[in-house]
């Protein structure tokens, strides 16, 4: 047999975060690091011997040399069948659809999201479990552990194979198939959307740009949004992935992807822009003019997504993140169906999705989906708005507008803190939390806390507890501050603070977030200490 067993020893701080295991990219290369964490992921789920697996990337720099050392060890491992995209490609939404397609047992995810690629900067690796979503917390946990006692990993000492061409090949005793990473997906989009509707507006004088930020989601934003729906070339930028993503930080919010926000407020601005993350799973919607914070594309989605044909029937619940906005909330009153409240990572959807509880979910992190895959999906997200606007023959702004006039306006914003001292961030975290006893019934700002907790979860499915997910301020007229440590980072700390306050007058629904969230803002810094406990009163990024 051509597979070789070598001695190992435990590495210090495998231990996956909100998405899987992150690390600089030098860590990674360095020496048997991806080996021990992959072959912790196969000893705990039980072995690889027999499995099927997905594999794929989002095509940063190592993505194809770690893929290859991940089939070879699926092959030594026992592994029956690993389906790979062609070149390792495959953005997280096309992984997850992969999964549930062929009925895999799980998937490698070679990606580290939105943070930036290269030899010096990000890479990661996420096992996702055969519903097609992120392993939850057991399952990272039993790899954390099984990292801790590694003594040997299995590999083949073949050459690898060659992933430049679909098709069937064999590795030793396994089957690699390799697929084009678009096709699965693409088809899965022209079952739940109105193609022919959105094809009529775009042939009316509808025009969009779409930013992949050269990541993975060139191809398949190419795929969909030029040749099958008809927008004219071009109107994807950045489309071809690069292992360093041209130097851009692949992150689709205000601060990262400048140059279309530019040109969305832009004189020449078209009717609608959007952008997806490294791994094509977060969004960032734009219309002409105006951006759309991702808890109000949450819940226009949301109050909207009968108007698509994969949602004609109406929607079982919606679920949302914590610190995520709760205008989502206001719509499933409206609709009359449940609206769930979960930690942050997509993960805690999962259970929600797999029992029929929820049909969307999203998070204030740039992140919507649905019960279609079980990770979020950039892509569904533009083209379920793309559907919403073909239908209603209304633009962004308008359609924002007549939300808000309906449901009243969540004014929100997420201020970030990054690249803190870890153990400073740590020290405010635990103050305020010492402090959370006594807030209750004061004023600050002239506004009186109703409620402060750190915000535990139950999974209503499983009975699954999660604790210390971020420390929540409620006033008594609705705003809302919650702040808590970036479980995605890689270097640091970075503090988020979140901001809401609810605006019910149409009059007041046209002012700018930061100006209407003011005295909640001066509440929170007020109430943390902030700049006396991390040194800086200013945020570095603003969503
Ligand atoms: C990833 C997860 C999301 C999560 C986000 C923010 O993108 O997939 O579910 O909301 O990270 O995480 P952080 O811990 O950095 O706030
Ligand atoms: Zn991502």
């Amino acid at each position: 047999m051509p597979a070789v067993t070598h001695e190992t020893q435990p590495i210090e701080g495998q231990k996956p975060g909100t998405s899987g295991l992150r690390k600089k990219t030098p860590v990674f290369t360095h020496r048997h690091y991806l080996q021990n964490f992959v072959q912790s992921i196969f000893d705990a789920i039980g072995g690889a011997a027999g499995k099927t697996f997905v594999l794929g990337g989002d095509g940063r720099f190592f993505n194809d040399k770690a893929a290859q050392v991940i089939l070879k060890m699926a092959a030594a491992n026992g592994a029956a069948r690993v389906i790979v995209g062609c070149d390792a490609l495959l953005s997280t939404p096309a992984a997850s659809h992969l999964i549930r397609l062929n009925k895999a047992d799980g998937g490698i995810i070679l990606s580290a999201s939105h943070n930036p690629g290269g030899p010096q900067a990000d890479f990661g690796v996420k096992y996702n479990i055969a519903n097609g979503g992120p392993a939850p917390e057991a399952v990272t946990e039993a790899i954390h552990a099984r990292t801790q006692q590694i003594t040997e990993y299995r590999i083949s000492d073949t050459d690898g194979i060659d992933l430049g061409s679909t098709g069937e090949q064999t590795l030793d005793d396994m089957v690699v198939e390799v697929v084009d990473p678009v096709a699965d997906y693409a088809a899965l989009m022209e079952g739940l959307f109105d193609f022919d509707a959105i094809r009529e507006m775009i042939a009316g004088g509808f025009t969009m740009r779409f930013d992949a930020m050269n990541a993975v989601t060139g191809p398949y934003a190419t795929e969909i949004l030029e040749n099958r729906l008809g927008l004219p070339a071009g109107t994807v930028m950045h489309g071809s992935p690069k292992p360093d993503f041209g130097g851009m930080h692949p992150d689709p919010n205000p601060h990262w992807a400048r140059g279309l926000m530019d040109e969305m407020m832009g004189a020449e601005a078209p009717d609608f822009g959007a952008a997806s993350d490294g791994d094509g799973d977060r969004n960032m919607i734009l219309g002409r003019g105006i951006y759309v914070s991702p808890s109000d594309s949450l819940a226009v989605l949301a109050a909207n997504a009968h108007l698509a044909p994969g949602y004609k029937a109406g929607l079982k619940g919606v679920a949302r993140s914590m610190p995520t906005s709760t205008a989502v909330d206001r719509v499933a009153e409206a609709l009359g169906i449940e609206a769930y409240e979960t930690p942050t990572g997509w993960k805690f959807f999962g259970n929600l999705l797999d029992a029929g509880k929820a049909t969307i979910c999203g998070e204030e992190s740039f992140g919507t989906g649905s019960d279609h895959v079980r990770e979020k999906d950039g892509l569904w997200a533009v083209l379920l708005w793309l559907n919403i606007l073909a239908v209603r023959g209304q633009s962004v702004a308008e359609i924002l507008a007549d939300h808000w006039r309906r449901f009243g306006r969540n004014y929100y914003s997420r201020h970030d803190f990054e690249a803190l001292d870890t153990k400073a961030a740590e020290q405010m975290m635990h103050e305020l939390h010492a402090d959370l006893p006594t807030l209750m019934g004061t004023e600050i700002e002239g506004m009186r806390i109703a409620s402060a907790d750190d915000f535990a979860y139950t999974d209503p499915v499983d009975g699954s507890v999660s604790r210390a997910q971020g420390v929540r301020i409620r006033f008594e007229d609705g705003a809302r501050i919650v702040l808590r440590l970036s479980g995605t980072g890689t270097s640091g700390a970075t503090l988020r603070l979140y901001l809401e306050r609810y605006e019910p007058d149409p009059a007041k629904h046209g002012l700018d977030p930061q100006e209407a969230l003011a005295p909640v803002i001066r509440a929170a810094h007020a109430l943390a200490a902030i700049r006396h406990q991390i040194g800086r009163d200013q945020p570095n990024v603003i969503t």
